[in-house]
């Protein structure tokens, strides 16, 4: 190598190690992060540091997800919320494995035809933005519910390094700012005011929340029902109805989290643990793996025209079934078992071919026996104990309706735009819902969020998840297989380019300018259509790997401001 364009691949490398501590075996593994004790992967490093200390004061993973649920509140509002909700897996020191709902619900008076007009048409923006869309949030019945039943510390003190992050600010990164940029106007709309995110803010900044601040304080002391039943609480009503909401307060005293069983599967020696319905995550993934797992994906290579294809196809057909059968499962009959046979999965893919795309209006849902059918951001915990969490929460969009509560300190979500408003029309992610995922009183919405846990013959293997809409699953998938199947590090399963397919539109989505122009023609002399400019792919994925030596890899995403910090 000439001197000069060494040291220019070096800073490049360095400059893509942000954070992280690189000890390859070999010039070509990239590591992320190593610990020997525990890891906390997270959207900012405030909020990575807040559970990394909660764990290193001896606080286990449910403590860690507590406070850095808040933590990203305050410093990643984006996507960290009060006013969302989320879903959580995790698997137990001993092997036991759970899962944690506390997804957003339509509020009482929600039904199925509220975002069409008389002609039937969906009215726009109303199920995107403002007080229309917005759902009961969960995210603090969530936190209450996991801290009760595996916590160890007082969530007073779980909360004080939060409501001090909050009243003593944090510094704005230039990504943030150019959000905050980028949705400066629509919040002004919707606001109808400037909010403290409106006020020309700029990278490096320090931005102190002292609204936020007095709310953390009060839900310290009074606990969840501060939230559902206390002043939180009226004051939110009274702020949403003068906004025209349909929320009444006993929206927010129903509200209830809900223990699930989550999906489990095998995929050769790993067993997959991953968010089962109201989120399509689990079984989505479970489907498109399963569907794969014949192939001989090794050997074609990593984003090999052949090993895209086979991923590809199996989107699609799960795509297609998540559409028609999936949805709340407190209101609908989901026919799990089925959609997750073998003989089922194998038939789905018995029209594969090598030779060409089977076309996405060629396939609808899977024939099931006996069925009637009638922004975000994630984080992973792994903690000295060997307990590990996955949490995925949002409040959907980029800061969520947009809808600010001033004197709380928080955006509230738009979550409603989950459900199907109408039958065949695509939600903000193009995605297409049918009567499974139709709009009722205190209903979920379907999510397509995917936190997961992997286990490697019976142990602790990987801890992942992501942002990104539509693209979770097959993103979460991606970095799966970039392991298991390619022998990536942690950090290389995470930074290498990915690609989405959601049966509808019937296209290839690819990160922009990460795949050669060689193989994007090779794709399409065989009939696929690829899309990269308009449809980018927004996961950001934070994983944790174990590795052969027992110490912790954290794979935190280059693509945001995420950081991995271990002990
Ligand atoms: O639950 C879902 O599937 C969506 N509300 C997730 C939204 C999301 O990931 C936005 N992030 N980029």
């Amino acid at each position: 190598m000439k001197p000069l364009f060494s040291i220019l691949v070096l800073v490049v490398f360095c400059l893509s190690c942000k954070n992280n501590t690189p000890v390859s075996s070999s010039q070509s593994k990239k590591r992320g992060v190593i610990a020997k004790n525990a890891m906390v992967v997270t959207a900012r490093e405030e909020a990575s540091k807040i559970g990394a200390d909660i764990l290193k004061q001896g606080g286990n993973a449910f403590d860690a997800m507590f406070a850095t649920e808040m933590a990203l509140a305050v410093v990643y509002p984006y996507a960290g919320n009060l006013g969302g909700g989320g879903f959580m897996v995790y698997r137990l020191a001993d092997g036991k494995t759970g899962a944690l709902d506390y997804r957003e619900k339509a509020p009482l008076a929600a039904h199925k035809t509220m975002y069409l007009d008389n002609e039937g048409n969906v009215v726009k923006d109303m199920s995107t933005v403002g007080v229309h869309s917005v759902g009961v949030p969960g995210t603090i019945a969530g936190i209450f519910a996991a801290h009760e039943r595996f916590g160890t510390l007082p969530t007073e003190e779980l909360l004080k390094p939060v409501i001090a992050l909050a009243e003593n600010g944090f510094v704005v990164t230039k990504k943030q700012h150019e959000k905050l940029d980028h949705y400066d106007s629509i919040m002004r709309v919707v606001n109808g005011k400037d909010i403290l995110f409106t006020k020309h803010i700029k990278a490096n900044d320090t931005l102190k929340n002292i609204a936020l601040a007095q709310t953390l304080k009060r839900i310290a002391k009074n606990g969840k029902d501060e939230f559902y039943k206390g002043e939180t609480a009226q004051q939110l009503i009274r702020f949403l109805n003068q906004k025209g909401t349909i929320m009444t307060l006993k929206d927010l005293e129903l509200y209830n989290p809900k223990w699930r069983d989550p999906i489990e599967f095998q995929y050769k020696d790993f067993t997959i643990t991953s968010m089962s319905p109201p989120s399509s995550g689990g079984l989505c993934l479970a489907q498109i793996m399963k569907m794969m797992e014949p192939f001989d994906l090794k050997s074609y290579g990593h984003n090999s025209v052949k090993s895209i294809q086979v991923m590809v196809e199996a989107e699609r057909r799960a795509y297609a079934d998540r559409s028609f059968f999936l949805g709340d499962p407190d209101f609908v009959d989901i026919p799990t078992k089925e959609l997750l046979s073998d003989s089922y999965l194998k038939k789905r893919m018995e029209d594969f071919s090598f030779e060409h795309p089977t076309p996405s209006e060629a396939i609808s849902h899977g024939e099931v026996l006996g069925y009637e059918s009638e922004e975000t951001t994630h984080y992973s915990i792994v903690d000295p104990f060997g307990n590990a969490v996955s949490v995925t929460t949002t409040l959907n969009s980029g800061y969520g309706s947009k809808l600010y509560v001033d004197e709380l300190g928080f955006f509230l979500n738009n979550e409603m735009d989950d459900f199907s408003s109408k039958p065949g029309t695509p939600n903000i992610y193009g995605l297409i819902g049918g009567e499974a995922n139709s709009i009722a009183p205190e209903k979920r919405m379907l999510s397509a969020m995917t936190p997961t846990i992997v286990e490697k013959n019976g142990e602790l293997f990987m801890v992942l998840g992501t942002p990104g809409g539509s693209t979770i699953i097959t993103s979460v998938l991606q970095v799966i297989l970039n392991v298991v199947e390619f022998d990536m590090t942690m950090q290389e399963a995470v930074d290498a380019p990915r690609l989405h397919h959601q049966w509808l539109p019937d296209r290839i989505r690819m990160e922009v300018d990460l795949f050669s122009e060689d193989l994007k023609q090779q794709l399409e002399t065989k009939g696929y259509d690829i899309n990269e400019a308009s449809a980018p792919i927004t996961a950001r994925v934070e994983a944790i790997l174990v590795l052969d030596n027992g110490q912790l890899e954290g794979g935190a995403d280059y693509r945001g401001d995420d950081t991995a910090i271990g002990f």
